[in-house]
């Protein structure tokens, strides 16, 4: 990568499961307005994906399909690095120092993700898992980078990432920025449509997300199941309506509608009306979507995986070697 003036941002979706729009609306959507200000760099983290299981056959496919769904929501190959974290063997490297030079025990076993996703199989659940947040801090700190965009469920991370770079820094000497998290005020916590108290999740059953793959029809399928709370307004009220709520917030990401004039719009009409149109205004954004993920071609994807990694790759080897020194195992 070229070195600018411009400050730079990190992010990363795994290659797992499918990707949803609780995804676009709380990371990926933002990405792309901030790639014009920033060097932006862009990843597709597969070793992350590979904490839990993933067949073969599928991963390979799923890493692709990643790179079209950037593309397709605006990110430009042209401004952003978008590159598979497997292609830069720095990431591990700098995970394995970090686990041994900065990261704590005791700082992992307050990770909730980490309780969330190993729930009462706590014991029996893979080492990478349980570590997968040093990963993460790795992936972000090899980039000097100043700004880290994702959705509310990532903010413990980024803010591990923090400590981890100011406990080795303060031990070996300036090496890592310090980053900051960026998290939106709407959109950085999509609740499933099936389940208003609980984040829209890829591990989830079909019913509590609206995939990006989806066909509008079966979006609009589940947008006429989705849970709704007691009374008929349509109202924003986050503690007694959070299924409306979620929705509102659904409909006015993807519409550019303010939140205030959809509750004025469906004032007097009920659920259903409200539904009928979110269905529509979705099934719009799916189609136009649609369009341009399948416009995209594997090889092409490929190419620019392998620009990717030969534009990033420099950048994180110079910042591995810096850490190298500090800690005498380079030129000794
Ligand atoms: P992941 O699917 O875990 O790789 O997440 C990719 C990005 O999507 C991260 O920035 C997450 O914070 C964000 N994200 C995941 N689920 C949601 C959700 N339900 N609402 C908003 N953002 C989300
Ligand atoms: N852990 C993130 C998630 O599941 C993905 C991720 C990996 C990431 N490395 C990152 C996000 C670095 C931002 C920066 O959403």
């Amino acid at each position: 990568m070229a070195k600018s003036d411009k400050k730079t941002i990190f992010s990363g979706v795994q290659p797992s499961g499918t990707i949803h729009i609780g995804n676009y609306l709380g990371a990926i959507k933002n990405w792309v307005g901030l790639q014009d200000k920033y060097d932006s760099i862009f990843c597709v983290v597969d070793y992350h994906a590979i904490t839990v299981k993933q067949e073969p056959e599928e991963l390979g496919r799923n890493i692709l399909d990643v790179v079209k769904i950037y593309m397709a929501s605006g990110i430009n190959p042209e401004k952003s690095v978008i590159f598979r974290q497997s292609d830069i063997s720095a990431h591990t490297e700098l995970a394995w120092i970090l686990n041994c030079a900065a990261a704590r025990v005791s700082d992992l076993n307050k990770m909730t993700q980490f309780k969330d996703k190993a729930g009462q199989e706590k014991e029996n659940v893979s080492v990478g898992l349980y570590d997968y947040p040093v990963l993460m801090a790795a992936d972000i700190l090899l980039y000097n980078t100043d700004l880290v965009p994702v959705g509310e469920d990532q903010k413990q991370h980024v803010e591990l990432a923090r400590t981890l770079a100011r406990r080795f820094n303060s031990r070996y000497g300036e090496v890592f920025k310090i980053p900051e998290v960026e998290i939106r005020k709407e959109g950085a916590r999509i609740m499933g449509l099936d389940e208003a108290n609980k984040k829209m999740s890829k591990s989830a059953s079909p019913a509590n997300y609206i995939a990006l793959t989806d066909t509008p029809e079966a979006a609009a399928k589940k947008i006429t199941r989705a849970v709704t709370d007691s009374g008929k307004e349509i109202k924003y009220d986050k503690e007694n309506k959070p299924a409306i709520s979620n929705l509102l917030t659904i409909y006015s990401l993807l519409s550019g509608e303010e939140i205030k004039e959809l509750e004025k719009k469906y004032q007097g009409k009920g659920y259903g009306d409200f539904k009928k149109d979110l269905s529509r205004t979705v099934g719009e954004f799916l189609t136009t979507f649609q369009k341009k993920y399948n416009s995209f071609e594997d090889d092409e994807v490929r190419e620019i995986l392998k620009e990717g990694a030969e534009k990033a790759r420099p950048v994180a080897e110079e910042t591995l070697g810096r850490v190298k020194e500090r800690l005498g195992i380079k030129n000794s």
